[in-house]
């Protein structure tokens, strides 16, 4: 198939956007750009559509899908039982980086929730995101536009690279500003739990839901098949050269990865002294820049021949919490403390 390029960088946006938007009406499947990472769309109320996703992506079938929608009366459309909570969520943090699993309403695909009686509910701030779901006119499930398995994109290249051929269209804009997935939390049981940090940060959550827990899945290796936010369980955003995740300081952490052969680091700023090729990833003070740009820098480790990277690890708190999460999982689980 040809993958009709979009691009919004040069050119008339409104008709690029209502092509965008006929697709996806007519069950195709388009990848756009949201402020967290690229998602690649589909008609939340086609099963057909849904499965052009899952087979584009290579995506595990259990793993259900996140629905976009556009302004706060498409959230009944969608959803079904909202407690008072979701619409207060609702009033801090959308439009934004944030998903709320609720009850899911039938008019949803079960091919979307694959089977669970809940649906992940997503209001974007992106203004291209929001317009084409506008002119559409349902809602989206979009998935992160990379094959499975693969780092998020963040940028319309990045898309290319794993689905050019095999969807309908790419919305060329620019890199998202975000860089990490959206904070997803359930509302779906007796207490509201944390299942994927992201830019809306625990510390902030715990405003509105003071008795916000944090699913285990966030920070170590889930040890049973059966996790709250299927997603958790997967191996995830792995480059090909084998990645760990390093804790320790500045000085630490370059005594032991210039022991390294063949081998590369992603650093802060910071960090001195490094003698082994390396690149920085933001700087250890701002988990924004970190976020920015983690899932940029695991591709870039991979046009490289390294058979190891090192990655000087982020603390665990505001966003620090949900880069250090995708490079846990990156990393396979393997932490090294020193
Ligand atoms: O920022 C984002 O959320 C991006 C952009 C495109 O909006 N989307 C995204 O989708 O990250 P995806 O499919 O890569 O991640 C969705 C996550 C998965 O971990 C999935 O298991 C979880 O949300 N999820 C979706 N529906 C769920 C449900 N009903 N219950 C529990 N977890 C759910
Ligand atoms: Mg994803």
């Amino acid at each position: 198939m040809e993958t009709l390029k979009l691009d919004l960088i040069c050119g008339e946006k409104s008709e690029k956007i209502a092509k965008a938007a006929e697709i996806l009406k007519n069950e195709g499947i388009v990848a756009i750009p949201t402020e967290t990472v690229y998602g690649l769309a589909a008609s939340a109320y086609s099963d057909e559509a849904v499965a052009k996703v899952f087979i584009a992506k290579g995506r595990p079938q259990d793993n259900p899908l996140i629905v976009h929608i556009s302004n706060i009366d498409m959230l009944s459309e969608v959803a079904c039982d909202i407690p008072e909570k979701a619409y207060k969520c609702a009033e801090k943090f959308w439009p934004g980086p944030f998903t709320m699993v609720l009850k899911k309403n039938t008019s949803v695909c079960d091919s979307v929730s694959r089977g669970l009686d809940t649906v992940a509910v997503r209001m974007p701030s992106h203004v291209t995101a929001r317009a084409i779901i506008e002119s559409a006119g349902i809602p989206l499930a979009a998935p992160s536009a990379n094959l499975s398995g693969c780092p998020s994109p963040t940028n319309a290249y990045h898309v290319i690279n794993d689905l050019d051929g095999k969807i309908d269209a790419i919305i060329i804009d620019d890199e998202c500003q975000v860089g990490v997935e959206s904070t997803v939390i359930t509302l779906a049981g007796d207490t509201p739990r944390l299942l994927r940090p992201g830019a809306v940060t625990v510390e902030q959550l715990r405003e509105i839901l003071p008795d916000i827990e944090i699913d285990e899945a966030v920070l170590a290796e889930p040890t049973s098949d059966v996790v709250a936010s299927p997603g958790m369980k997967y191996k995830h955003y792995s480059p090909k050269t084998t990645v760990y995740l390093v804790e320790g300081d500045s000085d630490r952490f370059a005594d032991f990865v210039n022991s390294k052969k063949n081998s590369a680091a992603i650093c802060f700023k910071e960090d001195k002294n490094i003698n082994i090729p390396y690149i920085v990833y933001g700087s250890e003070c701002d988990e924004g820049s970190l976020a920015h740009n983690v899932f940029s820098v695991l591709r870039d480790i991979d046009k490289e021949n390294y058979s190891d990277v090192y990655v000087h690890a982020p603390s665990k708190t505001g966003v620090g919490l949900a880069v250090y999460n995708r490079l846990i999982r990156a990393a396979a689980f393997k932490v090294i403390k020193l």
